[in-house]
């Protein structure tokens, strides 16, 4: 019996003194622009004692947090003003860590690393994601060639594979697409197709996000459209006819005026 409670002391002696950082999440996912509150938990006992307590935060060798004896670095604070601590939480047992408005350069490894009694540290996981939500879309024809010149572009993270399709026939081989690092390190794909098209066909172009597959499609309907050549055929088609008619009913005047009245002027 004595052994038995000694033996249950001894555990729960244990347990006290062991001291363990956990987290109830490994991996984060943000959207960008939205917020984020990633958590470290520890073992705070009765009550919190601050003055025993460490917390910092890192990230790529760089102090994100440093909370010391119940006070905050505010240097490290001010330096990035979408980062915050939140100090209230501490009294759970909770280091919370909160972005606000979050960028791609917030993804990457997080480490917290807790001092109190013991210490111990976890590693969490961010991946920022900003969906290709917007396309602008282009369409022009050249004048020589009559081919279309049809553009999409779009701004997202990570890369998007862009797809172009007729129907079901997929043109994305002879689309020309390039990337560049836009605003916020986003990624600005522009692709453009040039083919040969007819009124009212139709023509999508989807961005597809790599991890998900989802895609984002902008919708082309090729113009009805006079060709430049037809139109002035037309035009010319018309002054001749107009030419024509005049002077005929100018001949006919010198011959009998009444029979012009009848025939050219409006009754
Ligand atoms: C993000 O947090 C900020 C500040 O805490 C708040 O003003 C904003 O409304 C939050 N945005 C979202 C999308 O929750
Ligand atoms: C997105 O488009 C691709 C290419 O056409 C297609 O294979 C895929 O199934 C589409 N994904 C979804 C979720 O519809």
């Amino acid at each position: 019996m004595w052994i038995l409670l000694v033996f249950v002391f001894m555990f729960s002696w244990h347990l006290l003194n062991a001291f363990s950082v956990s987290v109830p999440k490994e991996k984060y996912k943000a959207r960008y622009g939205s917020n984020v509150t990633m958590e470290c938990s520890f073992p705070v006992g009765e009550k919190l004692d601050l003055s025993a307590l460490t917390v910092y935060w890192d990230k790529e060798n760089k102090f994100l947090v440093k909370f010391v004896h119940g006070e905050e670095d505010i240097k490290i604070r001010n330096s990035n003003p979408r980062l915050r601590h939140l100090n209230d939480q501490l009294f759970k047992g909770k280091s919370l860590l909160h972005i606000t408005n979050v960028k791609v350069e917030d993804a990457g490894a997080y480490r917290c690393l807790i001092g109190y009694g013991g210490a111990d540290y976890k590693w969490i996981s961010l991946t920022v994601k900003a969906p290709y939500r917007k396309i602008d879309q282009r369409i022009k024809v050249d004048p020589v060639t009559s081919e279309y010149e049809l553009t999409c572009q779009s701004e997202g993270y990570p890369k998007a594979e862009v797809t172009w399709i007729r129907g079901e026939q997929d043109l994305s081989s002879k689309a020309i697409v390039t990337y560049s690092i836009g605003r916020e390190k986003l990624f600005n794909v522009t692709s453009t197709l040039r083919i040969n098209a007819t009124a009212n066909e139709t023509f999508h172009c989807l961005f597809q996000e790599k991890d998900t597959g989802k895609n984002t499609t902008a919708q082309f309907v090729i113009p009805e459209k006079i060709e430049p050549r037809t139109y002035f055929g037309i035009l010319a088609a018309v002054i001749f006819l107009g030419v024509i008619l005049m002077f005929l009913c100018f001949r006919k005047k010198h011959v009998r005026t009444i029979d012009i009245e009848k025939n050219c002027l409006p009754r």
